[in-house]
Formats: structure tokens, sequence, C-alpha cells
């Protein structure tokens, strides 16, 4: 399929290519667009057929349920099949538009498709003013998952996009570089203590200081429970080459990674490290690819995913890659670490 490319400044939007994607969705085709945290590729959410169009574009398992991207509130309530609750009013006040997806009972008006067949249903409001105009625009909840091929790292920039959809989605719409870099936070409030089912864009912390307690899904961190959303069970995020996470006091982590990197220097293997600014220049032979600083877990959230497709680029056999602190943004960034690495770690 031809692919129309569209770039966009979120400052100062050409209207004319968001009236033409808006066409794109009401007609049933899939638009890619960007919003603050990835790159998302969208359809119209109460349209079966276009929902499954973006099965077929990422290659995704049809058992791994859709987020529904909205522009107003009028689209949430068209969405779910309960009223709104306190929470609910608490959070949407506090974090939309934003990095926050919200699970719900869901209305018959969408369909099975979008939610791969559960009875609930995840919303969010994107903050990307191109994201937010081209679903004002189509009229209807945009469904949309990331915009990679099922299993590589989240698309952070047009370019990455680009690579993994051109000839498989109807159209794209580039902005800048997702400023967050880590998909939204995917949170349960049907239960007494709302339950963090995927770490994101908000973190524990700030979800703590609205609600309280918060509990995070046991299946996230322990990789025999399975996790109660769908999507995290499946092996994500993955550079080409495998990929393993040192964990344990800093010194003794870099005298660790510079071990292995001995080690495989001796087998003829080229070696990637996924380092931090503090640490980046300690590391001989081997490529070191910087995820930003240790003490600013924001910017290392902003880069993971491209640092993970670098070594794609590099070529790199095998990768080691420093742990960070689960504080802040920490959290998502290691619940994405640890997939892209199968769980594989090396305690020191
Ligand atoms: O930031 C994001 O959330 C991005 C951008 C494009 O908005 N989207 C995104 O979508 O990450 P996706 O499809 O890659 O991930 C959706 C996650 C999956 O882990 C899925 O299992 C979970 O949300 N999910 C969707 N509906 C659910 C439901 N009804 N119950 C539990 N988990 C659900
Ligand atoms: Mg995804």
């Amino acid at each position: 399929m031809l692919t129309k490319i569209y770039q966009l400044d979120e400052n100062n939007i050409d209207m004319k290519f968001i009236e033409e994607a808006a066409n794109v969705i009401r007609r049933g085709g899939t638009v890619v667009f960007p919003t603050e945290t990835v790159y998302g590729i969208g359809a119209n959410a109460i349209d079966a057929n276009a929902v499954s169009a973006i099965f077929t574009a990422k290659g995704r398992p049809s058992d791994n349920p859709l987020i529904i991207h909205i522009s107003c509130i009028d689209m949430l309530l068209y969405s779910i099949g309960e009223p709104l609750s306190e929470k609910a009013e608490m959070l949407i006040k506090k974090f939309w538009p934003g990095p926050l997806t919200l699970i719900f009972k869901k209305s018959s008006g969408i369909p099975l498709e979008v939610t791969a067949g559960l009875d609930t249903v995840a919303v969010r409001m994107p903050d990307n003013k191109i994201a937010l105009k081209l679903i004002e625009k189509s009229g209807v909840p945009i469904a949309a998952p990331s915009a990679n091929l099922s299993g590589k790292p989240s698309p952070t920039s047009a370019f990455h996009v680009i690579n993994d959809l051109e000839g498989r989605v109807d159209t794209i719409l580039c902005g800048k570089d997702s400023r967050i870099g880590v998909e939204s936070t995917v949170l349960d409030i049907s239960g007494d203590v709302p339950t963090i089912l995927r770490p994101g864009g908000v973190t524990l912390e700030q979800l703590k200081q609205v609600l309280g307690e918060v509990y995070i899904d046991p299946g996230l961190t322990d990789n025999m429970t399975v996790p109660k959303s769908p999507g995290m069970k499946y092996s994500h995020y993955a550079p080409s080459a495998p990929m393993q996470i040192i964990v344990g006091e800093a010194d003794r982590v870099e005298k660790k990674i510079q071990q292995l990197i001995d080690e495989n220097r001796l087998l003829h293997k080229k070696i990637g490290i996924l380092a931090t600014e503090e640490t980046k220049n300690k590391y001989k032979n081997c490529t070191v690819i910087s995820m930003g600083s240790r003490e600013n877990t924001k910017e290392i959230a902003s880069n993971i995913f491209k640092a993970l497709r670098e070594f794609d680029e590099k070529k790199v056999d095998i990768i080691f890659a420093e742990a960070v602190d689960e504080k802040d943004m920490g959290l998502a960034v290691m619940n994405r670490m640890r997939k892209a690495a199968g769980f594989h770690m090396i305690e020191v």
C-alpha cells in the first residue's frame, strides 16, 4: 500500500493534512500520529474492520486489547458503560490530557475487536495537539497501539515509524520526537485500591499523591505470575541482540560489565553497553550508548527506546545494560528494560 507521509508542526498545524488524515480515519483507514508518550497507529474505534487493519499492519496478536484515544469527555462517556466514579474524575482533572490510561467497563458502542473480547475498555486523552486535532476532526474515538511492528521497541520519532510501517499504513503524520518516551501508565480503578497494570508516563509517586494507596500488579515484576494487562505478557521492546541487565551497587555493576566485555571479546562478539552519562566513558572495547543521567529518570525514559533501536543499527551481537533506580520514571524504564531483556538479570 502507498503510505502518505506528512510533516506537521505542533505549534502551527497545517489543517489541510489533519482534514485529509481525518477522512482516512472516517473511511476505515489507518493513520500514524505523534503523542507525548510514543507514536500511535490509529483507526476508528467504533469500526471493527478498521480496528482489524491495525492488528494486520503491526503483526499484533488479536488477544491484546487497544487503548481508545479521545479529545473530549463526550467521547469518554460514549465509550464507557458506567457512570464516572469520583476517583476517575479526580484523575482526569489532574492528569488529562496526559500519559494516563484508565480502565472502565465498556459500552456497547465499542466493538469487542478493540478490547480483545474483554468487557472493559482502556481510554486516554493524549497531550499532543496534532493527536487531539486528528481525533476531534475525525469525530470518533481513535483506537491506537504504539506504532511499531509487534515486538519491537515503541517508536519515539517519525524516523522509527517510517522504518517500521511505511507501506503498511495509509498515512503517517510526523511531528517532533515524543517528549515522554515511554507509554502511558495503565491504571485499573475498578477495585477498592487502584492498581497499576503498566507503569508509564504518570509515576506511582504522582498517583499516590492523588489517590493515597496504589498497588502495582504483581505480574509486572514476577515472571511467574500472569499480568492482568494482556499486553504485558508478550516479549516486547526487544532489540535484535540478546540483552542482559546487571543489577547491584554501582561500582560492582561497572566491574561486572567490564568483565563481561572482556569475556565476550574473546568470543569475537560485537558488544553493546547500555550505560549512563556517569559511566559511559568507563567501558573499553565496546559500543556504548548512554540513556542519560542516573539522576534524571525522565531523561532516561525519553531515550530508552531510541537507545534500544540504536543497538540494531550498530549490529551488536550482545547487549549488557546497567539497571536504573526504580523511582519516579525509573519504574517504567526498568519494566521496559526487563521485557527487552526477556527478564535476563544478573545480580552482583
Ligand atoms: O502511551 C500509550 O499508551 C501509547 C500511545 C500510542 O497512546 N499506546 C500504547 O498502546 O502503548 P499499546 O497497545 O501498545 O498498549 C496498550 C496496553 C497493553 O498492555 C494492553 O494490554 C493494555 O494497554 N490494555 C488495553 N486495554 C486493556 C484492558 N481493557 N484491560 C487491561 N489492559 C488493557
Ligand atoms: Mg506497544
